[in-house]
């Protein structure tokens, strides 16, 4: 690597979901081994990443604005080097370096192992044609990159995770586990299985390798991370069909080309793997995982949850809509009735599980009638909280070149207004519910400062300072602590007695046997 790279600062600013958050801390270990520092200014960093997302517009408008305004300091002499990471250079392609000449380089997803050379060419300033200062996963096929991936370099990022407590919120206790990449479902309106590629799962080994070694660095959360988590399966040396037929490997983990397996001694299920790090690794106090996939979520995994106390008790399940007809649109792969089927069979299982959902309101021909169906969906329900979003087009999607957006603006925006105020009165009704109840709550960060009685400072009495923190399933949680225990809190799971509620907030005091301690 470059010897001018332990004089550089960088500035990454990352968008999107926890995948992104997770290469974000995977890029922020490997460039800090080269030497390079990381900065919080914007303004005065010799490299700025951005790690973007493409799953709607307004997230990638936002990262083209700040592109803008760099451009314009570049323009006036500012040197600075400009990185575009992520999913927006994997869905654009190389035209985005001529459409914004100010950008140096870009690196796909999949590709940031390739980091360190694209930055190592931009400082050294070697002029390098569009194609060189790109690394996309771009015309290789779905299949090929994802087998490439498997056989060679998969591993490599997620396995040299130099763990750095230091820089994290919760001092480096709560860390991502990835355990599948890309996703093969289509939906229509998705950008993700053309950015992130096709599925590919890491081997159980190597996931419970790493689990171990992040506890070992003190970590006692760990959220694994897939975009339909559930469907986590990987085939270890021959695969069995659905017809118990041995089937020829085509590579580690690739079952997703093959007809479903049976399980079998050949294959680690979603389950199994569950159950495995929730044995082998008896350190973790929590166990979670994003995102789940409404279909082919089977009982033996809610079994799991429900037998391993360590495995928290949520479940995040996007819906998308309550209508039939637009689920088939968005070929979804499953109705409202065996979505509200696996709803009610995942809290017969587990009767405290919290469950949070997404919907995207004005799909293609979405009428007052769908809507209405999706209004019915959330009430039924009863999301301990639901992202709802408006359909956005994407370009490279299905939906985007087969259907018009043809509902209005004003019309999404009211139906998503509607469906925040409905949800608000539910979450709110989930939240009030926990009052009274002494709940474990893993302390994430201080969330305000001093607090001061009425504008005045209270000599005689401690200040006291706000920790938030989470519940096992996933409800937020605020409560008081004096000023000298705080930061020895952050981290830890402490007890807390519920006393107050808002639509998307617990509030408590710290229970009597906690302050006991
Ligand atoms: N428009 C609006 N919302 C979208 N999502 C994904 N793609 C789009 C799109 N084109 C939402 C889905 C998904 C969440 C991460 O983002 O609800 O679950
Ligand atoms: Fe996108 Fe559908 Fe895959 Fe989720 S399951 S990442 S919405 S294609």
């Amino acid at each position: 690597m470059t010897s001018a790279a332990p004089s550089k600062t960088i500035f990454l600013e990352t968008f999107g979901c926890q995948m992104n958050e997770l290469d974000s801390e995977l890029v922020q270990d490997q460039l800090s081994t080269l030497g390079f520092t990381f900065h919080d200014s914007r303004n005065s960093a010799d490299v700025v990443l951005f790690n973007t997302c493409s799953v709607r517009e307004q997230a990638e408008n936002k990262v083209l604005s700040r592109i803008g305004e760099l451009s314009v300091e570049k323009a006036d002499g500012r040197d600075v080097i400009i990185g575009m990471l992520g999913c927006l250079p994997e869905r654009e392609g190389e035209s985005l370096l001529s459409k914004y000449p100010s950008i140096d380089f870009l690196c796909g997803p999949s590709e940031l192992n390739m980091l360190p050379s694209l930055l190592d060419n931009a400082i050294q300033g070697i002029a390098l044609n569009r194609a060189d200062r790109s690394a996309l996963q771009g015309n290789r096929s779905r299949r090929s990159a994802a087998l490439s991936a498997a056989e060679d370099n998969l591993e490599l990022l997620d396995l040299s995770r130099s763990f750095n407590p230091d820089y994290l919120q919760t001092k480096g206790k709560s860390a991502y586990v990835r355990i599948t990449r890309g996703c093969n479902k289509f939906c229509t309106y998705c950008v993700v299985p053309n950015t992130r590629g096709a599925e590919v799962h890491r081997p159980p080994d190597s996931i419970i390798d790493e689990c171990k070694e992040l506890a070992e660095t003190g970590v006692i959360e760990v959220t694994l991370l897939g975009q339909t988590v559930n469907h986590y399966r990987y085939t270890h040396g021959v695969a069995l069909n659905a017809d118990g037929i041995e089937v020829p490997q085509i590579g580690p983990g690739l079952t997703a080309f093959k007809k479903p397996v049976a399980p079998s001694d050949h294959v680690t299920t979603f389950a199994n793997l569950l159950q495995r790090i929730h044995e082998e690794v008896p350190e973790l106090q929590r166990i979670r995982f994003v995102t789940s996939y409404p279909r082919d979520f089977g009982d033996d995994i809610l079994t799991v949850m429900r037998d391993c106390q360590r495995i928290c008790n949520y479940l995040h399940v996007p819906a998308q809509s309550g209508s039939n007809r637009i689920l088939k649109l968005m070929n979804r792969g499953y109705t409202v009735e065996e979505y509200l089927e696996f709803v009610d069979r995942a809290r017969a299982i587990i009767p405290d599980v919290e469950i949070a959902g997404d919907i995207i309101v004005g799909f293609p021909t979405e009428t007052e009638e769908d809507f209405q169906a999706t209004v019915d969906l959330i009430k039924h329900v009863r999301f301990k909280n639901n992202f709802v979003f408006h359909y956005s087009p994407r370009p490279g999607t299905v939906a985007i070149d087969r259907f018009e957006d043809d509902v209005p603006r004003d019309v999404k925006r009211r139906r998503l207004n509607e469906l925040l105020d409905i949800g608000a009165v539910i979450s709110g009704e989930v939240h009030r519910a926990y009052i009274g109840q002494e709940i474990d709550i893993f302390v994430e960060k201080v969330s305000s400062k001093e607090h001061q009685q009425k504008g005045v400072e209270l000599r005689w009495e401690q200040a006291k300072v706000q920790l938030s923190g989470r519940t096992a399933g996933d409800l937020i949680c605020v409560f008081d602590v004096n000023q000298d225990v705080a930061e020895s809190m952050v981290g830890e799971i402490v007890q807390v007695k519920i006393t107050e509620s808002a639509p998307l907030l617990l509030k408590g005091t710290l229970s009597v046997a906690q302050l006991a301690k």
